[in-house]
């Protein structure tokens, strides 16, 4: 699907070896908790093997009191039963003795089940979204252009989930289960050496299928979670972008696009159960086996009189139907093995990425800056290779309108997104006041800069809430104001709600001029000596252009404001004019001055001249 976003992955990075181990590190993060866990279940099986052993005396103190020449009860636990007490009397006690036991093991396995949980969706799945999150906020521009936002609320979710399952399904499980296994296999032994290991006999065929299903298995999980990647991608975008799909009515298309995602994830999910619907049997079959093997190998054995018919006998059986049964979970083992491999790689990936853009050891925490800011000799593309910026210099003076004028794609937005430092040049350097960027603490040093994008986003929060974004204890007073320097304060009066309107999703109810100076206010209102404005008219009608124009005329007043623009109305009033073409300078001066010299420049002017000259003409 080319909606699946591509993964950029160093696959020797997370060979198995190094999850495996990685995976532990996390178990071990939280080994208190695991002990705990790990201490009750032992006592759940210790519980059981008792009750296996006072069921077996009970069946002997029965067959010894119909035949007195059958063997001798013996009694575990050092226990004697008292000289005057009838069979029945024995009888009675291990049954409630072993009813007690029933109970015991009941009461232990609510506080299990709720260790486990407390222990896994408590504390680890918390722990890693929390771990998660952060770090996806504080990642660079680079990382959300590589991967797709459907990827990574994926991660987000299902696959810490799965990560988790590491944990309790393989680590908890599977010490449980070899404890298990040994327990009983020493219990058996103790029985019978011969036929314990006749009937163990099949749990080599076991292991066998175990590994070679696991294998299979694995790269089956890593595609569905691709593959589901790409599906919420298509659902997502579709409700994102709604507005788009309506007015192309592309409705039925998306839905074929959805459907075709729809049946690969379903194809590929039934591959996997296919796949799980032969193993289990499988490991049903060959446990199922053993007990045949008891019944043969046994009766055999009994007939030859070399063992007796007892109670041990069938606490044999009893030992051996579990034993197998805890085989058989090797199967659920192995299947949580393979799915908390593929979620962790998933999420490590993130975890790992590298903070591109980040504070150096030592950064310096400006005060308030003038905003004297200087471009020196800086390269820069979002692929080394491909620069979209060259060579660029240039000098804007604290206070002063930078106008930045260029065809599209000439690199104008880039231009603008290496000043708050969203990416570092290839080459040069940026300076304010005589500070290199790379050498300024980021929070503080982004906290001065106001910026309005091409388009705002807007948040389902009030209007006061969208415009205190950025400064969460500004007052109400202080609003208002950042709102009257904006042009926005009328038409915020005039909502419902005032400023406690509640935008919809994506602000959609506003129109884009209202959300161009609901922006502009949120910028204001940081009081940046740094203001940074990417085509705020771009997308407006000429009577909202010219509000947002004489509304940034005050905004722009007493700070460094770089402004990219298209229309005259805005350069008009910068101090200064830089013209980008394809990433280079090539024109710079005021508009009297650029609008005089040929050049790219000019064309526009004429052109825009010209149209207003005509709009006049038709008019009068
Ligand atoms: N580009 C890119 N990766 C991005 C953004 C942009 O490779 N994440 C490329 C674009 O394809 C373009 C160049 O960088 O070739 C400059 O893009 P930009 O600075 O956004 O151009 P603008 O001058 O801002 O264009 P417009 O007027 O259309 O906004
Ligand atoms: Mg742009």
């Amino acid at each position: 699907m080319s909606d699946t976003p591509s993964l950029h992955t160093d696959e020797s990075r997370y060979s198995t070896a190094k999850l495996l181990r990685r995976l532990l590190a996390l178990a071990w993060q939280f080994r208190v908790d695991c002990l705990l866990s790990l201490a009750l279940s032992i006592i759940l099986l210790l519980l059981g093997l008792v009750g296996l052993q006072l069921l077996g005396t009970a069946i002997d103190v029965i067959r010894h009191a119909l035949d007195p020449t059958a063997v001798p009860p013996a009694y575990p636990f050092g226990w004697k039963p008292p000289a005057n007490w009838s069979p029945l009397h024995v009888v009675t006690a291990l049954s409630l003795a072993i009813v007690a036991q029933a109970v015991l093991r009941s009461v232990l396995t609510y506080s299990y089940n709720m260790t486990t949980v407390r222990l896994t969706q408590g504390k680890i799945v918390p722990e890693l979204r929390g771990k998660l999150y952060s770090k996806i906020q504080r990642l660079s521009f680079r990382f959300f252009e590589v991967h797709g936002s459907s990827s990574i609320f994926n991660r987000l979710t299902g696959d810490v989930q799965n990560t988790r399952l590491f944990v309790d399904g393989v680590i908890l499980q599977g010490l449980n289960m070899l404890i298990t296994l040994a327990a009983y296999f020493l219990y058996m032994w103790k029985i019978q050496a011969s036929l314990t290991l006749a009937c163990l006999s099949v749990t080599i065929p076991l292991a066998l299928v175990t590994h070679y299903y696991s294998n299979r298995l694995r790269p089956g999980y890593q595609k569905n979670r691709d593959l589901y990647d790409g599906l919420v991608e298509v659902f997502s975008q579709s409700v994102l972008g709604i507005q788009t799909v309506k007015g192309f009515a592309a409705e039925s298309d998306r839905i074929k696009k959805f459907e075709t995602g729809n049946r690969a994830v379903a194809s590929q999910q039934q591959k996997i159960f296919w796949d799980l619907s032969v193993f289990t049997p499988i490991t049903h079959f060959l446990s199922q086996l053993s007990l045949v093997i008891l019944f043969a190998y046994g009766g055999w054995l009994y007939v030859q009189g070399r063992i007796p018919l007892g109670g041990g006998l069938v606490v044999f059986a009893g030992l051996l139907q579990q034993f197998t049964g805890q085989v058989a979970n090797l199967s659920t083992i192995a299947n949580s093995v393979q799915q908390s491999l593929t979620a962790s790689k998933r999420v490590f990936e993130v975890l790992d990425t590298p903070i591109e853009v980040e504070n150096n050891s030592n950064p310096v925490k400006p005060s308030r800056l003038k905003g004297n800011l200087v471009f020196d000799g800086v390269t820069f593309g979002y692929v080394p290779q491909t620069p979209v910026l060259k060579n660029l210099s240039f000098t804007a003076q604290s206070g002063q309108v930078i106008g930045i004028f260029g065809m599209t794609g000439a690199g104008k937005t880039s231009l603008l997104g290496l000043i708050p430092r969203f990416y570092d040049p290839q080459q040069g350097r940026i300076l304010i006041d005589g500070m290199d960027l790379r050498d300024l603490d980021l929070d503080e040093y982004r906290r001065q800069i106001g910026i309005v994008y091409q388009e705002s986003f807007l948040f389902s929060n009030t209007v006061a809430a969208n415009i205190a974004f950025g400064s969460p204890y500004a007052t109400q007073d202080q609003i208002e104001q950042a709102a009257r320097a904006a042009s926005a304060h009328d038409f915020i009066m005039a909502l419902p709600k005032g400023y406690n309107t509640v935008l919809g999703e994506s602000g959609a109810d506003l129109s884009g001029g209202q959300r161009q100076r609901l922006a502009l206010a949120r910028a204001l209102l940081l009081q940046p000596p740094i203001l940074i404005l990417d085509d705020p008219t771009a997308s407006v009608d000429a009577k909202t252009e010219h509000e947002i124009v004489s509304a940034l005329r005050h905004a722009m007043e007493g700070r460094t404001a770089f402004v990219v623009a298209n229309r005259l109305s805005l350069l008009r009033r910068a101090d200064r004019i830089l013209v980008l073409e394809e990433g280079r300078l090539v024109q710079e001066g005021t508009h009297d001055q650029l609008a005089h010299i040929h050049g790219p420049y000019q064309d526009a002017a004429v052109l825009q001249l010209m149209d207003l000259a005509r709009e006049e003409r038709s008019a009068a």
